[in-house]
């Protein structure tokens, strides 16, 4: 791996491709922020570098989800994507492009990739016999077949392993198996599958995880798995599957993990294709370009078997490394929904600020695949303590002298040279604990010389001398020395607080925090009005995070009893007499807004005329209803049912709706019908 600091180097990174039927959160994050840290670094460091990503959007589980939302797939996908984008900016995850499996590019490639490995004969065909759904004409993956545990006879679980002893199994093997989708039982039956041949490759592999391609622990996990010997990858699956249909094989689609990592490429298509880079310097088999997959640790078998195998059968060149991570825990623990740790990225996003949980994974962060603990007290003393307590206080210290002294010019002459000129040779050292990817021993690094600045802050007491009269000088010149110390601390925590750095740069006057800016001392400088560059975090938003966690749950849990619209929540109602009826105050009402909730997937916020009085009703018919379509149009309401306090605010009643499991239908009266009228 090159690492000289001149050389421009070309480098390629990616992050794994998040599934596009769920929402990001912060197991995802520890992923996105460690890869962004290292491609901003890089890009300080001067070097053209790319990050690119995009949303996993094939397979049997979105195309059920989308089923059970009522919406198309190319609908679910879409939407799913802009919620993955807006998570990831709010997370200063800077990708250069954000991309989809389901994209012409993505085809291409499969295509391309595909024919190659099969006319160089690494592609087999044979049947296979599998559990197939007869209601729902589907072949069934194990974890969509139920039944009762052949060892232990524990009811109701998957089809691969109990859960209850452990012991693994075939699906065939179940006592009543049951499809998970439709409750039917399946049957067995024989189709053809396409494999491709990773045996012909045991060779190469062997080869190609030694030489700094992977981290020890990875190679160790790879020698066991040559030991147990490598098998043929069925590559196919039957129609219907949301996917790619295979060349020359109609009713067979690419296996979503065929196209997954060849999504990497398509989305860096899509950048060239944009921009004007030369796809192929950076994936000829000769090319001198770097590439980079980041992933976490429990897709090593597809990074480092599959993908290097695929690509060396298809001509193209292999990753230079594929970087693994471990598991994010929190207090201990695994993430767990009922305990509120199970925190969606945009439910943090409501209460903390991201750029502390950037701070605290890469105040943990090591080269090593070993999971991550945020412990929930340690997060806020860490931040607190690190960049409030000792950067950002270095320059709330300083600024206030330099505005009042200098006139918000720093001093002509740097008054300790020997000083600042040590924390400019530590961007040596720091840059290669980036570099190898030692994030921790970096920040440790970097608040030691906080200290050590602080120390020197302290030490001279400028605020002493500002009350003795001919001291001002002095005072300038020591806040100078000061300001240009945190200078240097922000160009090394820039890639790591980007928001920060972007804050600073307008308060020091600066137009780069770039690595190779440091080398310059600010002498006689205009800064501007210092304003707080960090606050502190509260522990009550922690908790309140937690909170609202637990509610994230409460909701997911009453979609999934409701998964197909409004009406079902009491499908068999008992009877009832005409006073009980005379209850519900029914009026129609003119939809006058309706709006998209952030951070809730099934509901519009709809504002409601009763005919001079206005509503607010949260409606779970999203899926059914782009929001514009509905304005201005007339519907009926519960007015007279209790208020709800939700977490997006207080629902003030029900509209109503049809749905008979496939679609939402708003209610809407005749022609004439006037809002306000009470329907009886
Ligand atoms: O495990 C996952 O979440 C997958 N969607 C990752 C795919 S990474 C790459 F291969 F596309
Ligand atoms: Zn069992």
């Amino acid at each position: 791996m090159p690492t000289t600091a001149n050389a421009q180097r070309k480098i390629l990174v990616t992050s794994a491709l998040p599934y596009a039927n769920g929402s990001i959160h912060l197991g995802h994050l520890l992923e996105y922020i460690q890869t962004d840290i290292w491609v901003r670094f890089q890009k300080s460091r001067g070097h053209e570098c790319y990050y690119v990503c995009a949303d996993d959007a094939h397979g049997t589980a979105i195309m059920l989800r989308a089923e059970q939302e009522g919406i198309t797939s190319e609908q679910l996908i879409a939407r799913v994507s802009k919620e993955h984008q807006a998570d990831f900016a709010r997370f200063g995850v800077a990708f250069d492009n954000y991309h989809s499996t389901h994209s012409e590019e993505n085809r291409l490639h499969s295509e391309r990739i595909y024919t190659a490995l099969r006319d160089a004969g690494h592609i087999a065909t044979r049947d296979i016999e599998q559990m197939y759904d007869p209601v729902k004409g589907l072949f069934l993956a194990d974890r969509f077949i139920k039944g009762t545990c052949p060892k232990c006879r524990t009811p109701d679980q998957y089809g691969d392993n109990c859960e209850a002893c452990g012991t693994t199994y075939t699906p065939a093997e179940l006592i009543d198996p049951v499809s998970a989708i439709s409750g039917a039982t399946p049957e067995v039956r024989s189709s053809t599958h396409y494999f491709f041949k990773l045996p012909d490759f045991e060779e190469f592999l062997k080869g190609w995880v030694h030489p700094g391609h992977v981290q020890p622990q990875i190679a160790n996990k790879l020698q066991e798995w040559f030991e147990s010997g490598l098998n043929e990858w069925d590559i196919s699956r039957d129609a219907p599957y949301f996917g790619f249909e295979i060349p020359d094989a109609p009713g067979k689609y690419f296996y979503v993990w065929l196209d997954a990592p060849i999504g990497y490429l398509a989305s860096f298509q899509n950048l060239c294709d944009r921009e004007g880079i030369d796809f192929d310097s950076y994936w000829q088999r000769d090319s001198e370009a770097e590439v980079y997959h980041f992933i976490g640790k429990d897709i090593v078998y597809f990074h480092a078997l599959f993908w290097p195998a695929m690509l060396e059968g298809a001509g193209l060149r292999t990753p230079t490394a594929v970087n693994c991570h471990g598991f994010v825990t929190v207090n201990g623990a695994k993430m767990s929904k009922s305990r509120g740790t199970f925190i969606k990225a945009e439910t943090y996003a409501e209460y903390l600020n991201p750029e502390y949980l950037r701070y605290y994974f890469a105040a943990k962060l090591t080269s090593r695949v070993d999971d991550l603990d945020l412990n929930l007290e340690d997060f806020a003393y860490r931040v607190n303590s690190d960049l409030v307590g000792k950067v950002v206080n270095i320059a709330s210290r300083c600024a206030g002298f330099v505005k009042k002294l200098g006139d918000g010019r720093l001093s002509a002459q740097c008054a300790e040279p020997d000083l600042v000129e040590r924390f400019i040779a530590a961007g040596d050292t720091i840059a290669a604990d980036y570099e190898a990817r030692e994030f921790g021993r970096a920040m440790r690094k970097i608040m030691e010389l906080a200290d050590e600045a602080n120390a020197y802050i302290a030490d001279k007491e400028p605020w002493v001398l500002a009350k003795q009269s001919g001291g001002e000088q002095e005072v300038l010149d020591i806040c100078s020395v000061g300001i240009n110390l945190f200078r240097q601390l922000m160009v090394y925590l820039a890639p790591v607080v980007p928001k920060m750095a972007k804050d600073t740069r307008a308060f020091l006057n600066l137009e780069s925090l770039d690595w190779q800016s440091r080398e310059s001392v600010l002498r006689d400088h205009a800064i501007n009005k210092f304003k707080p560059l960090m606050t502190r975090i509260e522990r009550d938003k922690i908790d309140a995070m937690i909170e609202a966690s637990k509610e994230d749950l409460a909701e997911e849990k009453k979609l999934k009893e409701t998964p197909k619209g409004p009406l079902t929540d009491n499908p068999i109602a008992p009877e009832i007499g005409f006073e009980d009826f005379a209850k519900v105050d029914l009026r129609i009402v003119r939809i006058a807004k309706a709006e998209y909730v952030e951070g809730a997937d099934k509901l519009l916020k709809l504002t409601l005329d009763l005919g001079g009085e206005t509503r607010t009703v949260f409606s779970g018919i999203r899926s059914a209803y782009a929001p514009e379509a509905l304005e201005g149009h007339l519907t009926v309401m519960v007015a007279n049912l209790a208020p709800r306090k939700m977490r997006f605010g207080i629902s003030e009643g029900m509209v109503l709706a049809a749905g008979d499991g496939d679609g939402i239908y708003l209610l809407e009266p005749h022609a004439g019908a006037e809002p306000g009228n009470r329907v009886t």
